[in-house]
């Protein structure tokens, strides 16, 4: 039993300087330290507990097949898109040592919508990028319409009831000179009623 709860000031310091790193390279978090950053992020809000989620990590040459499904999307959207646009989508398979490809896969239940179960599969997955960046790596959450995309999602082996919420490219970005913008906490949270 704790006669005290802790703190971690530092936690809301790392928050509020965390930033998104879309240039990604060697090396991406791996072993003990990769699995402390899944376990840590797996700790957050779920409504029932339902678990309402699974991810993917895509490595290595692994990527080499993400980025084949990435432009069959694009062949299979414009049968005459071109060799470059192809190979385009191909090397956005690569831009990261590591992808985590973040599922809601939801389960039936009588009070929790599948919102719901969304929300909390991405809180999952906010929590991996910024176990991530405590950790001493740089990530940065895309979407686009390879999430949404029926040929990436076969063949992802997601099933056609669970939705792709996001990818988190994982890795180390040359320098880290994102400055994190200045929010004004006015103008998002208001005392009600005003
Ligand atoms: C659900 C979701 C989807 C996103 N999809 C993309 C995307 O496809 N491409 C992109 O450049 N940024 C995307 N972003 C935004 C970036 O992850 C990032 O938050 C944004 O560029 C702002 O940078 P910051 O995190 O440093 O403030 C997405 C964010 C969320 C939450």
């Amino acid at each position: 039993m704790q006669d005290k709860i802790p703190t971690a000031p530092d936690a809301l310091a790392f928050m509020r300087q965390r930033r998104s790193y879309p240039r990604l390279q060697e090396p991406a978090p791996t072993g003990d330290v990769l699995e402390s950053i899944f376990s840590a992020a797996l700790c957050a809000p779920d409504h029932m507990r339902l678990r309402p989620w699974r991810f993917l990590t895509i490595e290595g040459d692994q990527r080499d097949s993400l980025g084949g499904l990435f432009a069959a999307h694009e062949h299979a959207k414009d049968s005459c898109a071109s060799e470059l646009i192809l190979q385009q989508a191909h090397q956005k398979a690569l831009r990261a040592p590591l992808i985590i490809v973040g599922i809601a896969a939801y389960r039936k239940h009588p009070k929790v919508p599948p919102i719901e179960q969304a929300l909390a599969a991405g809180g999952v997955l906010n929590n991996m990028g910024l176990a991530a960046y405590c950790s001493g790596f740089g990530a940065v959450w895309r979407t686009g319409s390879y999430a949404y995309s029926k040929i990436v999602k076969a063949g992802l082996r997601v099933a056609s009831h669970e939705d792709i919420i996001g990818y988190l490219y994982v890795g180390t970005p040359p320098t880290w000179d994102r400055q994190a913008s200045a929010i004004e906490v006015d103008d998002y949270v208001h005392a009600w009623p005003q």
